[in-house]
């Protein structure tokens, strides 16, 4: 059977795959503005942002490359306890590089916090922040996103890459999980 919202008791579909595919176009073509006749690194943060990586990537039309980096956040379920370890690191340098940090969604700020400290470190030209969503209500951590796909309310989502306990990740749409404690 496909998996889709509909076959999953109790989700509603918050953006279905059409309006993401419209907006992250648009991300898209806004960061080929922005770095018109450069080159830029894209930098996922594995595995939620990997779907969106994929999508916003085929969108820009520059000199682009890839690079994964993975964190680990210590909490269990949909709970963070505000401690982050990085697990995989950056395959090349980004040093005078023009970086853009590929996240799923920018919640209490922890993990993207983190990872500009650290990215920030090697020097980068520029170091942006592409995020498909923000949960500005959860912020603990005052990041901001450069590119931001959708502003969204304090509830938890799933699909398009972005997981409960890893299910869920090849949904299409952007699902809402109601009565999930965060
Ligand atoms: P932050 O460090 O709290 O900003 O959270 C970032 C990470 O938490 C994201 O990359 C997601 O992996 C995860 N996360 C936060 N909110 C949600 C959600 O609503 N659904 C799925 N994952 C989430
Ligand atoms: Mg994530």
């Amino acid at each position: 059977m496909r998996m889709t919202a509909a076959t999953t008791t109790g989700m509603r579909v918050l953006y279905t795959h059409q309006q993401i595919e419209k907006r992250v176009a648009e991300m898209g073509a806004e960061i080929t503005r922005d770095f018109a006749g450069q080159s830029v690194i894209l930098i996922g943060v594995l595995k939620g942002a990997c779907l969106f990586l994929s999508d916003l990537a085929r969108s820009i039309e520059l000199d682009a490359t890839f690079d994964f980096i993975a964190v680990a956040s210590y909490g269990k379920g949909t709970t963070n306890s505000g401690e982050v370890r990085l697990t995989k690191d950056l395959d090349q340098s980004v040093e005078d590089k023009n970086v853009i940090l590929v996240e799923d969604i920018l919640d209490t700020g922890l993990t993207l916090s983190y990872l500009t400290k650290l990215i920030s470190a090697h020097q980068p030209r520029a170091l942006k922040i592409a995020a498909l969503l923000d949960k500005p209500a959860r912020r603990i951590e005052p990041v901001t996103g450069d590119y931001i796909g959708f502003t969204i309310p304090d509830e938890f989502v799933v699909g398009y890459g972005m997981d409960l306990g890893e299910r869920y990740r090849n949904l299409p749409d952007i699902c809402v999980l109601p009565g999930q404690k965060i």
